[in-house]
């Protein structure tokens, strides 16, 4: 299979060759440094990937689109669900899926297309959003996640996709991946310092800063700091509403039941894969060895030192 996903060009592009000792690798194409899943044709109706993807630096916004901005697996559709329910006032889930609002999915004219109020995510860095995000100050909420829980998450999420985004690999080889860059949307700890980097450079421009832990230590107090930022008037009582409303249970009920289709097939037959898999902090220490656990430690604190990140790593 890994073979097959080296050769494989489904959109005219040169693909990077992601496989390591083992054959096991992603599907993915680059643009601007960094590596990107190769999009279904379904979405790419003959495009190439890196020229969709391009667009969504030219797409015009409105002043009062709101980015929630993340790597993959540190709470998305959590806050999205959050979010939708803070500006609309009620407590009504989407009925969507996220990827509709997703801004590497839709690019330039999907963007464009969906009514006001927007509420758009993305896993891109600064520089490769639209323009406007900065010119207009569009609000930007950055949720991140202890790094050994969204590397559980994540490799949870790519080995559940199907062929040929699916990852063979186990999980040493997949933190291997992680770690070194090798994956979608390169590694966490680029992201982050990236992020914090593009973020300083840029005129001043309105982020709150999120962390998956904090929410769920205290979900209310995380939607009335969003409520806040977002200058709503939500009552301390529908704060607490939404808070409930959009518990782990809660959500994950809701998306059995009634979410819409996915704008592609993603997980492969008979797979466990879900949007809504633990949703707990510290399932990390049922994944690493001590010995993998030690060496995590040892390159992702060599990265981040004096970063001024710090992490949670057990609930309390
Ligand atoms: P796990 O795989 O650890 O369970 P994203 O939305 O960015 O893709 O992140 C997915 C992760 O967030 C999954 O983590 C998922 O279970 C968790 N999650 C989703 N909804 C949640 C909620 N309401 N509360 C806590 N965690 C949630």
């Amino acid at each position: 299979m890994a073979t097959e996903k080296s050769a494989m060009d489904p959109n005219l592009e040169e693909l990077p060759d992601l496989r390591n000792s083992k054959g096991h690798g992603f599907l993915c194409f680059q643009h601007d440094g960094l590596y990107l899943f190769v999009l279904p044709p379904q979405i790419m109706k003959g495009r190439r990937n890196t020229d969709t993807v391009k667009t969504v630096t030219e797409a015009e916004l409105k002043d009062d689109d709101i980015i929630i901005c993340a790597y993959p697996k540190c709470g998305t559709h959590w806050l999205w669900e959050v979010i939708e329910m803070l500006i609309s006032g009620t407590i009504k889930y989407q009925k969507d899926v996220k990827e509709t609002r997703m801004m590497e999915f839709i690019f330039k004219e999907g963007i464009e297309a969906v009514p006001p109020p927007r509420v758009f995510n993305t896993h891109l860095p600064l520089r490769m959003l639209p323009k406007q995000v900065v010119e207009k100050k569009v609000k930007c909420i950055q949720i991140m996640r202890n790094p050994k829980d969204a590397c559980v998450s994540f490799f949870n999420h790519c080995r559940n996709l199907v062929e040929p985004q699916g990852y063979e690999g186990d999980f040493a080889e997949f933190t291997e991946a992680f770690l070194s860059g090798k994956l979608p949307f390169g590694s966490y700890s680029t992201y982050l310092l990236t992020w914090k980097a593009e973020v300083a450079a840029s005129q001043e421009f309105p982020v709150l800063n999120l962390f998956y832990e904090e929410m769920k230590f205290d979900p209310v107090k995380s939607v009335k700091d969003i409520a806040k930022f977002l200058r709503l008037k939500s009552t301390d009582q529908f704060c607490e509403e939404v808070a409930a409303a959009c518990s782990f249970k809660k959500m994950k009920k809701v998306d059995e039941e009634m979410k819409g289709d996915l704008p592609f097939k993603i997980w492969k037959d008979g797979s466990d894969g879900t949007f809504y898999r633990k949703g707990e902090i510290g399932d990390w220490k049922n994944w690493f060895t001590v010995a993998e656990n030690e060496k995590f430690d040892q390159i992702w604190n060599e990265k981040m030192k004096d970063s001024g990140f710090e992490f949670t790593y057990t609930p309390v």
